[in-house]
């Protein structure tokens, strides 16, 4: 695939008069299979699969001017943000092999995300994957074209922040090689738009907000920290295992195995922090409030509602759309009282990356 965008590279000089301005929007997305452990560049340890989400999104916008050399002001929501530029400019300028015109540009980019900024939601996929989709425009412009190719995208977001490959795909993606799956790749995701029963195209997700601190570990230490785990070669083996059950019962629309799937992924994740060493508790006594009273919710009304987990303490209640009333109903009265400030955000699964 590398020799591929290098041998597809703009390596011209760009025109005095190139400039003009992009802007992309792209989602966070949220694992049910999840990528823990990672090895070589940025690749992962076994497959993932995720719902793509529709509310928690970034919105960016990249304008441009030919220069003879590279500058980069960033800003967050309004304001210049020194930590969030350093990391674009890092990738930015790792990314020259590909993208050499790089080093001819004056960027200036806004960026924007629409879910609280302070909700514990990480915002990584969605605002590097729509990065990287600006980036993509600006080559398409100096060629002269206007295609997007959203396999592209994925493989340099990956390489921007591994589980923003999945953002770029409408309703659900898969990221890492699997039999189950033609044509996957741990180098990219692959959509799994036509290969979803419907039930799961409108699928909803509630994310409840249990805290809004900053994660206590980020997830490149959390991956480093899978090196030297226990358990980590068993964990990878049913990682692929559930990748290929999860697979059957999105293709069938099978909830049972899909509740039985998405929690043990869960709670698997955080088990494997739990054992690391040094060992993390990312859980919050009231996201175990939560997880027993929605598993006994789930025993009495009888519908499939289940839950998954981020690397944090928020809680994400996933079901069919046709629950909503009954589900968003129980969550107001019985839920809210563990989420801070009583914030959840009501989402669900959404279109992926789109130009603006
Ligand atoms: O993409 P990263 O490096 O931020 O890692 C994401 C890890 C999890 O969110 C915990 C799981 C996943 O597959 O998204």
């Amino acid at each position: 695939m590398e020799q591929r965008w290098i041998k597809e590279a703009y390596r011209n000089e760009l025109p005095d008069d190139f400039h003009g301005g992009t802007r992309w929007q792209s989602p966070s997305n949220i694992a049910l299979v999840k990528y823990w452990g990672k090895k070589g560049k940025q690749l992962p340890q076994n497959p993932s699969i995720s719902f793509t989400l529709s509310q928690c999104r970034t919105e960016t916008s990249v304008f441009y001017e030919k220069s003879d050399k590279f500058s980069l002001d960033f800003s967050f929501e309004g304001k210049p943000n020194e930590a969030f530029r350093a990391k674009i400019e890092q990738f930015l300028l790792e990314q020259r092999e590909f993208f050499p015109f790089i080093d001819q540009l004056d960027l200036r980019i806004q960026s924007r995300n629409t879910f609280p900024h302070s909700s514990g939601i990480a915002s990584s996929a969605s605002s590097m994957s729509a990065l990287v989709l600006c980036l993509l425009d600006i080559e398409s412009a100096a060629k002269g074209t206007n295609a997007i190719d959203r396999t592209k995208a994925s493989y340099f977001s990956r390489l921007a922040s591994g589980s923003a490959c999945r953002s770029v795909f409408p309703k659900m993606a898969l990221w890492g090689t699997t039999p189950a799956m033609n044509d996957s790749s741990d180098d990219y995701a692959v959509s799994l738009e036509n290969e979803i029963a419907p039930v799961f195209r409108d699928f909803r997700d509630s994310i409840l907000i249990v805290s809004d601190a900053q994660k206590t570990v980020s997830s490149r230490a959390g991956h480093t920290l899978m090196d030297t785990n226990p358990y980590a070669a068993s964990r990878y083996a049913t990682a692929k295992q559930n990748v290929s059950l999860l697979l059957d019962a999105l293709r069938t629309g099978d909830l049972e195995t899909f509740i039985r799937i998405t929690e043990s992924e869960a709670m698997q994740l955080h088990a494997l922090m739990m054992c690391s060493e040094p060992s993390f508790i990312l859980m919050k006594p009231d996201t175990l409030k939560i997880i027993e009273s929605l598993r006994s919710f789930r025993r009495e009304m009888d519908i499939p509602v289940c839950f998954t987990l981020d690397a944090g303490p928020n809680v994400h209640i996933l079901y069919p759309a046709q629950y909503a009333e009954m589900v968003e109903r129980f969550i107001m009265d019985e839920l809210e009282t563990y989420c801070t400030g009583g914030l959840w955000i009501a989402d669900g699964v959404g279109d992926g990356a789109s130009r603006l």
